[in-house]
Parts: structure tokens; C-alpha cells; sequence
């Protein structure tokens, strides 16, 4: 997969060498590329954006040159993401959609934003344009939201995440629930014992277990999740909780 990130301050997501991506790259499973849109600037104070027309306070990003720099990237099939407050919220359908992208385009906003007509232009000539959050609050730009995206993205493609079992169970998975608590040696901790169940070695129990306390966080801490479970996948005993 090939991922491109157009930003005014490219070494923000330098970071995109270390860890699972930065192995992914080496390993050549990502191509990922990170340009500084002063690059596309032609006048000598490599300007990018200009004051609001209608008034307001702030700057913002002016079309023409992020529409030389998005011409210049984007390849045919890409999706262009523009990580934005004022997105849809990013969840985990967006990433494995994401994730079956050939190429993947984040042009990173600063100041109040990218013009309009930027996003505009390359939906009306047919390219996949997400306009995305990372949740409710604001940043300084777009480049922390790119890097959380490609994170949630890259472990998604097939051969990055070493034990791919790994992602069925998680949290935001098929199921619509949260993860159950985990817990590891030593078996007793901190005046703490670890769920006796979990010792026991009867599958079929600790599967019980596991699907209970699922239920009982996600309801504790996600009402709107619960609200959304499709009843059908329901069990007697899920109900019974
Ligand atoms: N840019 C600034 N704030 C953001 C957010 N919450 N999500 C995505 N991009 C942003």
C-alpha cells in the first residue's frame, strides 16, 4: 500500500520510521512518502494560505496550491483524506475501508482549514474524498490525526500485525463491544487476584466470562455502543446479564 502525506511541517510524522510502520516500511509492505507542500509554492515567501473572504479571524489554506500538490500525488484509485475537526468521526469501519486503498492521500491542514474547494474539486472529478475527525476537539492541524489514521490503518493490511488473530477480538471489532480486562503473571499482585476462572482451564467458562464482562464495560462506558448492538446476535445468556 502506498500512503502520501502532504503537510507544512513534514517533520511532524517523522515518528512514521519507528514501530510497526516504520518495520512495515522497511519490509516494504507501506511506501510511505511525506512532501512539504511549500514545495508546490512558486513565490518566494512560499506562501500557502491568505485571510478568510467573508471576514473572521485566522488563516486559511488557499486552493491553488494544494491543488498543484494533490494533482502531482494523487495516483488513479487513491483515496484523499483530509483529517479535519469538522469531519465525519473516524472509526474503525473507516480504517478497513481505508485499508483497501492502493494509495492513500492525507492533506494535513494548519490554521482554520483548507479552502472549500479543494475537497470539492477532486470529488467532483471522482476521487474517494473523506473528510475525517479524529474526535470532538481541536488540534493544530491535521498531522497528529494522519498519524493516528495511518497507525489504524496500517495494522490492517494484510502481513503487518505479526499474529493476525490478534485483531479479531479487539475492541471496535465485529462484535460491537469493548475488549474484556486481560491480565498476565504474576497471579496475585498488589493485594490484587487475578478472576479465578481464568485458572480454571474450562474454555466454554472463560468464554462466558469474558463475553460478560464485555457487556457490562461497554454498557458501563459505552451506552451509545449497547444501543446499537444488533439484538440478533444476542444470546439467552447475554440478555440474561
Ligand atoms: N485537525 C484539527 N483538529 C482535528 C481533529 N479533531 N481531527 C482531525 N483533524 C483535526
Amino acid at each position: 500500500m502506498r500512503v502520501d502525506v502532504v503537510s507544512i511541517f513534514p517533520d511532524y510524522l517523522s515518528v512514521l520510521d519507528l514501530s510497526l510502520v516504520g518495520k512495515a516500511r522497511q519490509r516494504g509492505l507501506l511506501d510511505l512518502r511525506v512532501h512539504d507542500l511549500r514545495d508546490w509554492t512558486t513565490d518566494r515567501h512560499r506562501t500557502v494560505d491568505d485571510t478568510p473572504f467573508g471576514g473572521g479571524a485566522g488563516m486559511v489554506m488557499r486552493p491553488d496550491v494544494w491543488g498543484v500538490a494533490l494533482d502531482d500525488v494523487l495516483e488513479p484509485g487513491a483515496q484523499l483524506v483530509v483529517p479535519t475537526p469538522s469531519g465525519e468521526v473516524f472509526t474503525q469501519r473507516h480504517a478497513e475501508e481505508m485499508a483497501t486503498a492502493e494509495q492513500l492521500v492525507f492533506a494535513c491542514g494548519r490554521y482554520e482549514g483548507i479552502d472549500a474547494r479543494v475537497a470539492e474539486h477532486y470529488r467532483d472529478a471522482g476521487v474517494t474524498v473523506r473528510e475525517l475527525s479524529i474526535g470532538d476537539y481541536v488540534l493544530n492541524g491535521g498531522e497528529v490525526a494522519s498519524l493516528v489514521m495511518i497507525e489504524a490503518v496500517a495494522r490492517l493490511v494484510p502481513g503487518m500485525v505479526g499474529n493476525p488473530e490478534s485483531l479479531v477480538e479487539e475492541s471496535h471489532g465485529a462484535a460491537g463491544l469493548l475488549e474484556y480486562p486481560v491480565y498476565t503473571k504474576p497471579p496475585s499482585w498488589a493485594d490484587l487476584e487475578i478472576p479465578e476462572v481464568l485458572l480454571s482451564g474450562h474454555h466454554a467458562r472463560i468464554e462466558r466470562w469474558r463475553r460478560d464482562r464485555a457487556l457490562e464495560r461497554t454498557a458501563e462506558r459505552r451506552p451509545d455502543m449497547i444501543a446499537a448492538l444488533d439484538v440478533a446476535t444476542l444470546d439467552k445468556q447475554d440478555l440474561a446479564l
